[in-house]
């Protein structure tokens, strides 16, 4: 039996191989390594891609949220709204900071933020939203904007899934105050190792995010906040510069994927990713809700197909967070969603062969239970 695994790094590795250890090999000879010249490149490269003023290389997507909070003002004891259908590190980002995550509802069809229920959540200490562009689509971000210029707070997009995507034409990470993006090795955009970048218009956030990246540094032997160990590997920067190069290509071919998986999913008791009409998608995760998660999920694993979850326990569930004192039930769309999703393979190199039996599978597990 063929196994097919859910992501496949080698596969994207194989075709870029000579290049990568060319710049290896580059970065390793010029010996300049930090905040050296492929970060200072891939800052501006990266910014173009947006479509925004700045952007600034630092050593994960939790630190460019850390950073790109206290950049636009976030002190502890403020309040920040965010949706707890994440990864941790989002609201870990918050409270690392000393401010509060305050965790609101989602979209059941789109999994992200749900406009509606921010302004209820609002207090005098709000001071910022972090919508959550989860899976690869952009969160509804006129409206919350339009909420956030109301009340005079920032949106700092986590971007972390949404390498490329699109909302009413713009680029994830160039909508709201700042964009944080993480370039874990498994994202679109991802590195060989650890990164981060965030992207902003405003010249102040930049400049802050270049101080708290690099312990406050504003000369040498000058240290004006307290900041962190916080760069972009340069290794790392020059290895992104080249998987940037083919960010788009990589994104149609997701899309395309997405598409084919919708076809042979068609009619069976699952529930399959929706694209909202404002954006595009860009497929970091194909993510079905199903009745019976686990048991398909397991029936996949037998038959050598890799599968994830996205995540199991919602945020506001997590202990680390107890003390703010959610229970099960207070975020009933967020709980059920974790309840049932799935996530299947979803690679640019996952053959379209390798699709149909992944989808030949999920049919067979219906069937047999009398549901297909
Ligand atoms: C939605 C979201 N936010 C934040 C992060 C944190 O990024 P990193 O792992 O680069 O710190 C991730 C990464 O997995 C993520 O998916």
């Amino acid at each position: 039996m063929k196994s097919i695994p859910f992501v496949d790094l080698k596969a994207g590795f194989a075709p870029i191989r000579a290049e990568v250890l060319r710049a290896i090999e580059e970065t390793l000879t010029g010996m300049n390594l930090n905040i050296g010249p492929n970060c200072q490149a891939l800052e501006q490269e990266f910014a173009a891609y947006c479509g925004t003023e700045y952007a600034v290389g630092v050593g994960s997507g939790t630190e460019a949220l850390q950073f790109a909070l206290l950049a636009a003002g976030v002190k502890g004891g403020d309040e920040v709204i965010t949706s707890p259908h994440t990864f941790f590190a989002t609201a870990e980002a918050i409270a690392c900071i000393g401010a509060v995550p305050v965790f609101v509802e989602i979209d059941p069809k789109t999994y992200t933020i749900e406009p509606q229920v921010i302004e209820r959540k609002m207090t005098s200490k709000t001071a910022a939203i972090i919508p959550v562009h989860m899976y690869g689509q952009c969160a509804d971000m006129a409206p919350i904007i339009a909420i956030a210029q109301r009340r005079e707070i920032a949106v700092i997009e986590d971007s972390c899934q949404a390498h490329g995507a699109l909302y009413k034409g713009k680029k994830s990470g160039s909508i709201g105050n700042a964009g944080c993006f993480s370039f874990y090795f498994t994202k679109n955009l991802g590195a060989y190792g650890e990164g981060g970048i965030v992207t902003t218009n405003d010249a102040q956030i930049a400049g802050k995010v270049r101080l708290y990246r690099n312990h406050g540094h504003t000369s040498k032997y000058e240290h004006a906040v307290i900041g962190h160990n916080g760069r972009l590997d340069e290794i790392q920067a020059a290895i992104l510069r080249i998987r940037l190069k083919l960010l788009d290509d990589y994104n149609r071919l997701r899309r395309e994927r997405a598409a084919a998986y919708h076809e042979l999913l068609k009619g069976l008791p699952i529930v399959l990713p929706a694209e909202a009409e404002a954006g595009q998608h860009v497929f970091h995760l194909y993510v079905i809700r199903c009745k019976d998660r686990d048991g398909l999920k397991d029936y996949l694993t037998n038959r050598g197909i890799g599968t994830g979850i996205h995540y199991r326990k919602p945020v506001h569930l997590q202990k680390a967070v107890a003390h703010l004192g959610y229970r099960m039930g207070d975020i009933p769309i967020v709980e059920q969603a974790c309840e049932e999703i799935l996530s299947l393979p979803m690679y640019p190199e996952l053959s379209l062969d390798d699709l149909a039996c992944i989808a030949e599978a999920i049919r067979a597990f219906y069937t047999k239970q009398g549901t297909a």
